[in-house]
């Protein structure tokens, strides 16, 4: 192996999202392929980007991506189901360096698990109005039905803390009494902070209905796609090794509560940039 290979295989992985949700698909990274670096950027400026257009969350992606390349990163993970909606597949053409979202690995183990051909979708209004999760889903099985759900209030909720709390299990009653309805047998937790309330959201859907967490299956995706490139880190790395280093666009300091209150490494800091100069 050439020392350029090595040193490749050493580069960080960027991550990126509009802020803190892309947490829970960092530590599935973390989780699945504990010898990787993480560069983390949280957009905590300019969150939300659920309710933002098209053109404005490709930029604002963009924009971090050029931050990223900074970093020396060796694959980009977008780590936010509206950024992936919207801004991808215009992305990763312009991109030299393997870039995957979180939508795609979602979509397809919820085509697999479907029995009945009824897949249900919650997600920000941004990533419903874009009917991605559908738009794959009918590649792989044109004759599933899609059925999709934007939950607005989840994102809020979620970060302020409030994931097991009758008002968290008020709005969800109402949110999914809908796909209840219409019977469907799995269903695709399609926003960064949903897996926060997975079991909110499992006890009412019942057990009947497959919960599919995209975090999860991105993070054997890419797996996946760094042994086939052949850009796993091999050596082990100590956590002191500047192995997880988190960036932010504004509130470093909220950032790392939520934070430290999900990964399982305490984060001691969190360092805030102009994304704006990029
Ligand atoms: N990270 C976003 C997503 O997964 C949710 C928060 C937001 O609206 O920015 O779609």
């Amino acid at each position: 192996m050439t020392g350029n290979r090595e040193q490749l295989q050493n580069a960080p992985i960027g991550v990126f999202d509009s802020g803190v949700g892309g947490l829970t698909v960092a530590r599935e990274i973390m989780r699945q392929i504990p010898n990787e670096k993480i560069v983390y950027f949280g957009d905590t400026a300019r969150v939300p980007y659920g309710s933002k257009s098209k053109d404005t969350v490709t930029k604002y992606s963009k924009q971090i991506i050029r931050f990223l390349r900074t970093q020396e990163v060796k694959a980009i993970v977008i780590a936010c189901n509206t950024a992936s909606a919207y801004a991808l597949d215009e992305i990763e053409k312009e991109m030299d360096i393997p870039i995957i979202g979180v939508v795609r690995p979602g979509a397809k183990v919820a085509a697999d698990a479907t029995r009945n051909g009824k897949i249900g979708v919650i997600a920000t209004e941004g990533t419903i109005n874009s009917q991605i999760y559908s738009t794959y889903i009918k590649q792989i099985n044109s004759n599933v039905n899609v059925i999709g759900k934007a939950c607005p209030l989840f994102v809020p909720l979620v970060e302020e803390g409030l994931l097991k709390d009758p008002v968290t299990d008020e709005i969800a009653m109402r949110y999914l009494s809908e796909l209840i309805d219409i019977d469907i047998d799995t269903l695709i937790l399609g926003c960064t902070h949903y897996p926060l309330i997975r079991s909110t959201v499992g006890k009412i859907m019942g057990d009947k209905v497959t919960l599919v967490n995209p975090a999860y299956e991105t993070a054997r995706e890419l797996k996946e796609l760094l042994e086939a490139e052949d850009l796993l880190n091999k050596k082990e790395i100590g956590l002191g090794e500047n192995k997880y280093r988190f960036f932010v666009s504004d509130g470093a300091e909220k950032f790392m509560r939520f934070a430290n209150s999900i990964l399982k490494y305490g984060i001691l800091s969190a360092k805030t940039i102009n994304i704006e100069e990029f």
